[in-house]
């Protein structure tokens, strides 16, 4: 009974171990999932660009400011599609605008955006941390230079 228990403990400590281990190393990807997004140069003010693999676009305003908006609707999690002025979701009409604001329910949330850095004259977008928001504010907004 002794050896059983003893068997226990060891199964125990070594299942706690795993678990702070892998729960670092997620934490650790979490902080290093910067992707290269492009050139900031090649990127044009009044304009959104679409980034279908990584599920965001690029919504770059005729100020420089720029936000990196997520594709998936806030309604049920659709993916959003560009339209003139801003996105459109196919599955229940919901729109949005250039900054991710709801325009036309169902949806009540702004689309979630994407922490962006500039480094070395490039775009940098960290996919591992949506920012959940409920409307669209300047503080947003990332500039290549202030
Ligand atoms: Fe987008 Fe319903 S999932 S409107």
């Amino acid at each position: 009974l002794e050896i059983a228990l003893w068997v226990i403990v060891v199964l125990e400590a070594t299942y706690l171990f795993y678990d702070i281990f892998s729960a670092k190393a997620k934490e650790k990807n979490g902080t290093t999932n910067w992707v290269e997004v492009g050139n900031l140069d090649d990127f044009k003010p009044g304009n959104v660009y679409p980034f279908v693999n990584e599920k965001f676009y690029l919504s770059v305003l005729e100020d420089g400011g720029m936000l990196a908006i997520s594709t998936k609707c806030t309604h049920l999690g659709c993916s959003v599609e560009h339209k003139a002025e801003g996105f459109l979701c196919p599955c229940h009409g919901s729109e949005f605008d250039k900054y991710g604001m709801v325009t036309e329910p169902p949806a009540t949330r702004a689309l979630d955006i994407y922490p962006i850095k500039i480094k070395g004259g490039k775009i940098f977008v960290d996919l591992a941390h949506p920012v959940k928001r409920k409307k669209f504010e300047k503080s947003q907004l990332t500039y290549a230079n202030r």
